[in-house]
């Protein structure tokens, strides 16, 4: 696909921007000062190989509405390479590498202690790699520490908000933490909460709220800054499915708003339903890679589950005539389905997702 656009501030005619399968051309939904502040001044967002608009500065508006421009060798926004980490004796992650594509939705799975959280710490800058590279949107991550961290929002695997503080008090400590100034404070929080849909408890303390709304505040934090990026670690763990799925539009609502997405969570159907790409990590190291639909279709579009000499086993079929010429044949009780994500993990690592 090739597009076109003429950017302010540059004395170049129109560039000429390709974008590859997987990219997306998305418009700003929320228009000057939206909850995604990467838009404020109304400026839209291209995905492009060579050039793209980069809004600096965790403020958003607090620069007033300052756009630095910045030719990028690629749209990459979260680079790693080899990256290593050992606490003492432990190989927490043994050589992880990976990109994530601007505006993608990423799902980092696996089982648990495979190095999901220790990944996410490091690219965040609350641990330090023992050796290896990353960088998020370009700045590397020890190198550049500050540009980097302010291209990232986190939402963390346990809830760390001051529980004794309003909501609103919570949301605005985080926007002093990142110097906006008060004005822009309050009116990204006024946006925020009604983005993440509990504005009516601005003023509640956080103990008060249930651990669904908690999770909602936490999003809402995460995103004071206008981040580009957004990791959500485990966001959904321990939720009815009814707030999971709340949880999930407002994922995919942040990702519509430009925002790179890296996810983890044990549900894995949420990474089937959500992501547009998926890697599986076991003990450090990256063992699949792909889109969802392409993982499963490699092992077929039906599966039977059956319990044989006590264990239970699955056999997948191309389709569904292969299915049911199978199933003709069998004896005992089996239950025919359609092949899903989990699949795929026990393919490739063998073990079943602990939630
Ligand atoms: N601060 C730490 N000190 C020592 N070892 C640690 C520390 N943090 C993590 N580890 C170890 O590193 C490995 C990876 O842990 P990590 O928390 O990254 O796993 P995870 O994939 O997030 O697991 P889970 O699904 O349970 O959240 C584990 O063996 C864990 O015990
Ligand atoms: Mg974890």
């Amino acid at each position: 696909m090739l597009l076109t656009e003429r950017h302010p501030g540059e004395d170049r005619s129109p560039e000429s921007l390709h974008l590859t399968k997987g990219e997306a051309w998305r418009f700003p939904p929320f228009g000057k000062g939206g909850p995604g502040g990467i838009f404020a001044g109304g400026v839209e967002r291209h995905y492009a190989h060579d050039l793209s608009v980069n809004y600096m500065g965790p403020g958003g508006a607090r620069h007033g509405g300052r756009l630095r421009w910045r030719s990028r060798n690629s749209h990459c926004m979260i680079r790693i390479e080899n990256l290593k980490k050992n606490y003492r004796a432990i190989e927490a992650l043994k050589g992880v590498n990976l990109q994530v594509g601007e505006g993608e939705m990423f799902a980092y799975l696996g089982p648990n202690g495979s190095g999901k959280t220790t990944t996410i710490k490091i690219l965040t800058g609350l641990a330090s790699p023992s050796s290896g590279d990353a960088y998020l949107s370009g700045y590397h991550i020890l190198r550049q520490t500050l540009d980097a961290k302010r291209q990232c929002g986190l939402v963390p695997q346990t809830i760390n908000l001051d529980h004794e503080l309003t909501v609103y008090e919570n949301l605005n400590i985080h926007g002093k933490l990142f110097h906006m100034r008060r004005r822009e404070r309050l009116s990204r929080i006024d946006e925020l909460l009604e983005y993440v849909d509990i504005k009516e408890r601005r003023d509640s303390p956080v103990k008060q709220l249930s651990g669904g709304m908690k999770r909602r505040v936490m999003v809402a934090r995460a995103l004071m800054h206008a981040p580009r990026i957004l990791f959500l670690d485990e966001p959904t763990v321990g939720l009815d499915p009814t707030i999971r799925r709340k949880i999930w539009s407002l994922i995919k609502k942040i990702q519509q708003s430009g925002s790179t997405i890296f996810l983890t969570t044990h549900y894995i159907e949420e990474a089937e339903f959500l992501a547009d790409r998926v890697a599986f990590l076991e003990a450090g190291r990256i063992v699949a890679l792909d889109a969802p639909q392409a993982m499963m279709g490699r092992l077929g579009t039906w599966a039977m589950d059956e319990i044989v000499n006590g264990e239970m086993e699955t056999t997948y079929f191309k389709d569904r005539e292969e299915a049911n010429r199978h199933v003709a044949l069998q004896k005992g009780s089996f239950a025919l389905r359609r092949v899903n994500l989990e699949d795929v993990f026990l393919s490739v690592t063998g073990k079943k997702v602990q939630p």
